[in-house]
């Protein structure tokens, strides 16, 4: 087991806290158990396995497995729940006294890591079992497994229906961007059509806690164990249509051509020439996919479309990126060899972490962590930020190995995921002790 967690267990030893200060000091009954947490991960990273990664697409059959492995093992965290009629897991405490939310989601991107996901809803299993059973901690961990937070039919489809911005013709509308399957067509072979949907209870909880891995390299390169999250960036998406006209790849002669696919190239090409100098420090954007109609060697594509994404934490840069797209798409369309609409598919709003949450990791990572924590924005999409609409919001990181996330060899050292899990537990006994 990592040494991060016996440096933890010595600091208790030695520790005598003064009675005044003992609910914000390390207690050594309440901390998480390393072998568990991990073995747990091992037996969901089983189901669905691909590579050293996953393959679990929303309400895929590994998927569904996972979130039938999470049912069971409520009952031993003294939780009751199901799964809900959009995929959600929530295990509901009957102790008295303040709750935490906890979690994150079980579905993976296609062909992708164990961790990003699992390690969230794992620590959260992990705080309820060792909270929650426990009578001198007054108050529990309700745990989380929010739905297609990878965006296969939608995007954080999970978290909110839980706070309940996700209608019937939502659902109605939404299909596997994968395989065009409709969602209720999936929730049907799930046998989860027709189940009611759990529903976020103003004033319930006292806040929503995450785990998950950075998908970064800065806690690694500066040789940290924890990320305190101190805002979540908004994702913009967009389809980008070019249309031109369908022809001859051998007899059209390059003057005559009304070429979509390239009139698509020069324009992602423009975007990485003049979105710098309008940009933030950490601004990003991506070409996802793009499609060419027809997509054949001996033919001109007539259509072209491309699926982009912005990220900023501050929606004033977006907007201002986003101006000066569709500037761009006006001096396309004047030039009159293609034509191109610019339609915004997805705008996600930034969150803030909220100050005290980002407190109770601090003070946890002095305990567990030897200190070694950042503050830092995420720059991921996270389920946090949905539940920081409807309560207060925190999120920590661990490191992982290379930056390497959304691949299967996406990973984290055995000692930084215990050590991880002893910051989470502890940081959620603070919270409910506050
Ligand atoms: C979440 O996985 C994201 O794409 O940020
Ligand atoms: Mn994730
Ligand atoms: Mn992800």
């Amino acid at each position: 087991m990592g040494d991060g967690a016996d440096r933890a267990r010595s600091a208790h030893m030695l520790f005598q806290p003064a009675p005044e200060t003992k609910s914000l000091m390390p207690h050594p009954a309440l901390s998480a158990n390393g072998e568990r947490v991990l073995a747990d991960l091992h037996a969901l990273r089983a189901i669905g396995a691909y590579k050293s990664g996953v393959h679990k697409p929303t309400f895929s059959q590994p998927h569904l497995a996972s979130l039938q492995w999470l049912v069971a093992k409520l009952p031993k965290a003294a939780l009751t729940g199901a799964i809900d009629g959009i995929g959600n897991v929530l295990g509901k405490s009957a102790k008295a006294g303040p709750k935490l939310l906890a979690g994150s989601h079980l579905e993976s991107q296609n062909y992708a890591g164990w961790l990003d996901g699992p390690l969230g809803v794992v620590y959260a299993l992990e705080a309820a079992r060792v909270l929650n059973n426990n009578a001198s901690v007054a108050g529990s961990v309700e745990v989380a497994a929010w739905c297609d937070e990878e965006g296969h039919f939608g995007h954080f489809l999970g978290s909110r229906s839980f706070v309940g911005a996700v209608t019937e013709a939502d659902i109605d509308a939404a299909a596997d961007r994968t395989s065009g399957r409709s969602m209720r067509e999936a929730l049907q072979a799930a046998g989860l059509a027709g189940l009611a949907r759990e529903e976020c209870e103003r004033g319930r909880h006292i806040g929503y806690l995450e785990a998950h891995i950075e998908q970064g390299r800065t806690l690694e390169s500066e040789g940290l164990k924890i990320g305190i999250v101190t805002s979540i960036v908004g994702i913009w998406q967009y389809r980008i249509t070019f249309s031109g006209e369908q022809n001859h790849a051998g007899t059209t002669r390059m003057a005559d051509r009304r070429d979509a696919g390239l009139s698509l190239a020069k324009f992602c090409v423009a975007i990485d020439e003049r979105f710098p100098s309008i940009c933030g420090p950490r601004t990003v954007w991506t070409t996802g996919r793009i499609t060419l109609d027809p997509a054949a060697p001996s033919i001109i594509p007539g259509r072209a479309e491309m699926l982009f994404q912005i990220r900023d934490a501050d929606a004033a840069v977006v907007e201002r990126l986003q101006a000066l797209m569709m500037d761009m798409a006006d001096e396309v369309n004047a030039q009159a060899r293609c034509s191109v609409t610019v339609e915004c598919i997805r705008k996600g709003t930034p969150a803030l972490m909220d100050e005290t949450f980002q407190q109770a990791i601090e003070a946890a990572s002095a305990s567990f962590a030897d200190g070694k924590s950042l503050r830092m924005p995420s720059g991921a999409g996270h389920d946090a930020q949905v539940l920081a609409t409807m309560m207060p919001a925190g999120m920590l990181f661990v490191p992982s190995i290379g930056g390497i996330s959304h691949h299967w060899r996406e990973n984290t050292a055995d000692a930084d995921i215990v050590t991880g899990a002893q910051v989470f537990v502890d940081a959620c006994r603070r919270l409910l002790a506050q």
